[in-house]
């Protein structure tokens, strides 16, 4: 049984209240960081913890903190991202929803060290009931002396705002959320200026997942070093997985980073294998935006080594040999599934979130969705494979934000891996249509090229 820092307490009764947080321990890192501890202290309490950022990039938490300018009389920023929006992703939800003292508890920490007297929380339209549990939580912190003027009697002041976002998928990317919290529309910024040094209302801010940030409270509270002892490598602390598709356990797990994929989709403690005894096809770890492995790379590296599920395992030294631990959004696909669907169902969803500000992904990502129409609707050429390649490879870097990345990587991984499945479907264009898992679903919306 793996270690549980974050979800240890998701199960006891009546958790989601004030009163039982704190008779279980809630609240002791507000306590041990703002009577203990400078600010400088705590982060470099984060920084020896190698908690790396778990919203999908992975940047090391504590070298962001320390990015924080920090001119005279500019007020500072913390904004917790909890837009979760990308496909198969649906673990900052669990947390909020059942555990949102935690992320309170992590929040005031980390508004601490980084000297946030203002915090906001930006969470997704669609999240509306858990807007509500996290605004009670705030109230019943705020009522016990965990928010407001000088917590604790440390002299630090600190309030907490929820913000509710429209519904769209780029707000989760840190400048276009920053742009929407200042009440415009969600377009990316380019970097630089970081947020760092130029965020919310040009004052120095720092973007933060939810689960990053409800780690801190285990990390104060244990400790850097013993925090450090979980997991390996680069991978340190515990990792909520979101895992969903074709398993018999679809659900949030926390893994401690050393379990293989093998135990994380056959054991009985997480996924509980792949119903009705068939066969594993593919799976995408790490949420839509990262590229797709196919069953023979997935429980081996290209090296023949057992792949482990953490950030160095999963990606494998690059994309052509393995993919990435992303947002944690673990989504499997057995023998039936089909590769050419699955993708043009992506690529129709990142050609309808692009914002439209760069012409590589505006452009490209509609191209994409019409030529993977044109093969999954029978209609396609051989030739389209290689252009699809071609388009991809263009938008890949050559955009302000990492969304033209998200849409191309998909589009490449299903290409290297299963080009003979794109064959088969431009070599057989009736047989595809009848193979194709869903379709009739999907005809309604989407009209045969
Ligand atoms: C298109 C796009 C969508 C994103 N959506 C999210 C999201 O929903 N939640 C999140 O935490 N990070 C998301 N990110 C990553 C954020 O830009 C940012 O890197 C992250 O919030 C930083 O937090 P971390 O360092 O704690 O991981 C997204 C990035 C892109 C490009
Ligand atoms: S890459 Fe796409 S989503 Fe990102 S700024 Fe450019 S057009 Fe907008």
């Amino acid at each position: 049984m793996g270690r549980k820092l974050l979800l240890e307490k998701a199960a006891v009764e009546g958790i989601r209240s004030y009163e039982v947080y704190r008779r279980e321990g809630g609240y002791l890192s507000v306590e041990k960081a703002l009577k203990n501890m400078t600010p400088d202290q705590v982060t470099d309490e984060v920084k020896k913890s190698g908690l790396r950022g778990r919203g999908g990039a992975g940047f090391p938490t504590g070298l962001k903190w320390s990015f924080i300018a920090k001119p005279e009389g500019i007020p500072r920023h913390l904004v917790c991202n909890a837009d979760e929006s990308e496909p198969g992703t649906f673990k900052d939800r669990y947390l909020m929803e059942f555990l949102p003292h935690l992320l309170i508890e992590g929040l005031i920490v980390s508004s601490y060290a980084l000297g946030s007297n203002t915090t906001y929380v930006y969470i997704r339209g669609e999240y509306a009931w858990i807007l509500e549990i996290l605004e009670q939580a705030i109230a019943e912190a705020k009522n016990n002396g965990w928010l407001g003027k000088n917590i604790l009697g440390s002299g630090f002041d600190c309030e907490i705002y929820m913000h509710r976002g429209a519904g769209a998928y780029i707000c989760g990317e840190e400048t276009a959320l920053i742009e929407s919290l200042e009440g415009k529309r969600g377009n990316p910024r380019i970097k630089p200026p970081f947020p760092a040094v130029k965020g919310a209302w040009d004052r120095p801010t720092v973007v933060n997942n939810v689960e990053t940030l409800a780690a801190i409270v285990p990390i104060i509270n244990m400790g850097a070093e013993e925090y450090a002892k979980i997991g390996v490598g680069k991978s340190t602390g515990t990792k909520l997985i979101s895992a969903c598709g074709n398993i018999n356990k679809p659900g949030v797990y926390e893994i401690d980073m050393t379990i293989s994929v093998e135990e994380f989709i056959y054991g009985e403690e997480y996924c509980g294998g792949i119903p009705g005894g068939k066969r594993l096809k593919a799976c995408i770890p790490g949420g839509s935006s990262v590229p797709i492995l196919p069953a023979n790379l997935l429980l081996k590296t290209a090296k023949g080594e057992t792949r482990i599920m953490n950030y160095e395992s999963l990606s494998d030294g690059g994309f052509a040999k393995g993919s990435m631990m992303g947002s944690g959004g673990f989504i499997v696909f057995d023998e039936d599934q089909c590769v050419v669907r699955h993708t043009l169902t992506l690529a129709r969803f990142y050609h309808h979130e692009s914002c439209g500000q760069c012409s590589p992904c505006r452009e490209g990502t509609g191209w994409m969705e019409k030529i993977l129409k044109n093969i999954e609707y029978g209609k396609g050429k051989h030739s389209d494979i290689d252009l699809l390649w071609d388009i991809q490879r263009k938008i890949e870097g050559n955009t302000i934000c990492p969304l033209g990345d998200a849409a191309a990587w998909p589009v490449a991984a299903a290409i290297r891996h299963f080009r003979d499945e794109f064959e088969w479907h431009v070599n057989n264009p009736v047989e595809c249509q009848q193979h194709n898992y869903g379709l009739a679903h999907y005809a309604d919306a989407l009209e045969p090229a």
